[in-house]
């Protein structure tokens, strides 16, 4: 092995605070061997593109050892690499290079279950009831005459029940897949496992760790009914994500679990974080997550949900900023992720959708903390809506008819025809197909354009970087009165500058004067006299100094 002498960035303990996390869906970004599925030698040939996009770190989703039944959120061996995605050595290289260039690297960890291949699992399956290879996941006697029904009414977020029944009688649980089977959170070995799992990364040079499912890992004591499910006809329990309280979720001891991590993290230089993926049903309950003893944010979902109005904008960010008061840390903005369809098609598709995405964006990028941008989104895609059903692979899909896969599809690099140089110079394999109209939204297509939604994103966070009114000591945000009902406007100020972002969500285009000059723009502002206008469906910074 060549462990690589890691070496941290900075002195910089705080990064964290206010950064640009570019999600990186490894299997979708760019595939280095002609394989048609994205690695890590790929993203180590792209980093100099995310350099010059100007973001601070990248997050990458599950590489480790996986059947791959939930894009590798199915983990079979969490210390080494798959082969489809490359190599231990090749995770060194590129960890080596991204430092190189300024870019730090959040690794995803995902402790609430593993893969049914995972050696654990199959020793439990080969095992007795109540042997010592069971205790590890959460097995559990079925209910009826026989135990022919579930242990309870727990439904997996991915459709139908939460428990499946294996040849000697027994049940095990699974929040999401069958071939996800849920750990027991409260034997020691696990937690001593997983305690190795964060070192290993750390010891590899790891800026920090997103953690999936992070509520989810202690199930309250006895398992018991939630009370309704969908598979009798009730609604879905997924449906209380965020909105309420499940025995499988948020429970308080799952607290213990981060105080245990926080001395590990801390005990590495460099300001090694982790990020929380945690649904709570109050902000006071997801403030719990974060702090100096346990982890330092927790991702701010609102605008995942949030509908293109004025109205919808204002209280998710007015949510999200008291949150960040109580908590004490700063916000966590993501207009999207893989779980979720591109904010370009939430916000009505086509050429409305992407104007609306873009001054989404611009938006997001003027707000204090830290933003988490998904692979695409620089370059205004869109959902791949019309993928033929046998090409999906998003295990929900078979369970519940929606899918995943649309906000899934490879990056377009260059080119005229699919799939747009995602791999090597004439490789023609990609695990989903790009659409036949992407070759216009291809990084070569955009890089250089003037007005392409590349290079907005470029010179926003290249204005993000250098204006003292954005920096990470700046003051928050000011709302301001505006002209209409459907135009927001707020003003950072910082360093003896100020900016103002100006949202026009209305159906008319807006007079804007007094606000200074125009610093970036989603879309091309006009002038009259020594204000400008700024059209429907767009956003622009305006600055003062
Ligand atoms: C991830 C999903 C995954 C699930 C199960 C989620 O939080 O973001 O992509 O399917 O956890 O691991
Ligand atoms: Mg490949």
């Amino acid at each position: 092995m060549t462990a690589s002498t890691p070496t941290p960035l900075t002195s910089d303990d705080d990064w964290w605070r206010s950064a640009v996390v570019y999600q990186v869906y490894v299997r979708s970004f760019a595939d280095s061997n002609g394989d048609g599925v994205g690695d890590l030698q790929g993203i180590r040939e792209r980093l100099p593109y995310l350099r010059d996009l100007g973001v601070d770190a990248l997050w990458l989703t599950p590489f480790y050892i996986s059947p791959m039944v939930d894009g590798g959120y199915d983990v079979a061996d969490y210390r080494d690499v798959d082969p489809m995605f490359g190599t231990l050595t090749d995770f060194d290289s590129m960890i080596t290079d991204a430092h190189a260039l300024g870019l730090r690297i959040i690794v995803d960890i995902v402790p609430n279950h593993t893969s049914s291949a995972h050696p654990w699992f199959v020793a439990a399956l080969a095992a007795a009831p109540g042997s010592p290879e069971r205790a590890r996941y959460l097995f559990a006697e079925g209910r009826g005459g026989h135990g022919e029904l579930p242990p309870n009414d727990w439904e997996s977020i991915f459709g139908g029940p939460a428990w499946t029944r294996v040849p000697d009688g027994q049940w095990y649980l699974h929040l999401f897949d069958p071939a996800q089977p849920d750990l027991n959170w409260r034997h020691p070995e696990v937690r001593a496992e997983f305690e190795g799992v964060l070192r290993f990364w750390l010891d590899r040079g790891v800026d920090g760790f997103r953690i999936d499912v992070a509520h989810g890992m202690i199930k309250a004591e006895g398992l018991p009914d939630v009370g309704f499910n969908s598979m009798t006809g009730g609604r879905r329990q997924s449906e209380l994500l965020g909105k309420g309280r499940l025995p499988y979720f948020d429970q308080d001891e799952v607290h213990e679990i981060y105080r245990a991590w926080r001395p590990i993290l801390d005990s590495y230089p460099g300001g090694r974080m982790a990020v929380a993926e945690a649904w709570a049903e109050t902000p006071q309950r997801l403030a719990r997550y974060i702090g100096p003893d346990e982890l330092h944010q927790a991702f701010s979902f609102d605008f995942l949900d949030a509908t293109w109005s004025a109205d919808s904008f204002r209280k998710v960010i007015d949510t999200a900023l008291a949150e960040a008061t109580i908590v004490g840390a700063p916000t966590t903005w993501v207009l999207s992720n893989h779980d979720k369809q591109r904010h370009v098609t939430r916000y009505g598709d086509g050429e409305v959708g992407l104007r609306r995405a873009r001054a989404a964006s611009l938006l997001m990028l003027a707000l204090p903390g830290c933003a988490y941008l998904y692979q695409g989104e620089e370059l205004g895609l869109p959902e791949v809506l019309d993928l033929p059903d046998e090409l999906r692979q998003d295990p929900s899909f078979l369970r519940t008819g929606e899918s995943r896969d649309g906000c899934r599809v490879p990056i377009p690099w260059s080119g005229e025809l699919a799939p747009y140089g995602f791999g090597p110079a004439g490789s023609e394999l990609s695990w989903l197909p790009a659409p036949a109209t992407w070759a216009a939204l291809s990084v070569a297509a955009q890089a250089g354009t003037p007005g392409s939604t590349l290079e907005l994103y470029r010179a926003a966070l290249r204005a993000r970087r250098a204006h003292p009114a954005l920096a990470r000591d700046a003051d928050g945000v000011t709302w301001l009165e505006t002209t209409g009902p459907g135009v927001l406007a707020f003003r950072r100020t910082g360093g003896g500058a100020e900016l103002t972002c100006v949202v026009n969500l209305s159906d008319a285009p807006v007079q804007i004067d007094g606000y200074g000059q125009p610093v970036v723009a989603s879309a091309e502002l006009t002038g009259q006299g020594t204000g400008h206008v700024l059209p429907v469906d767009a956003a622009a910074w305006f600055e003062r100094r």
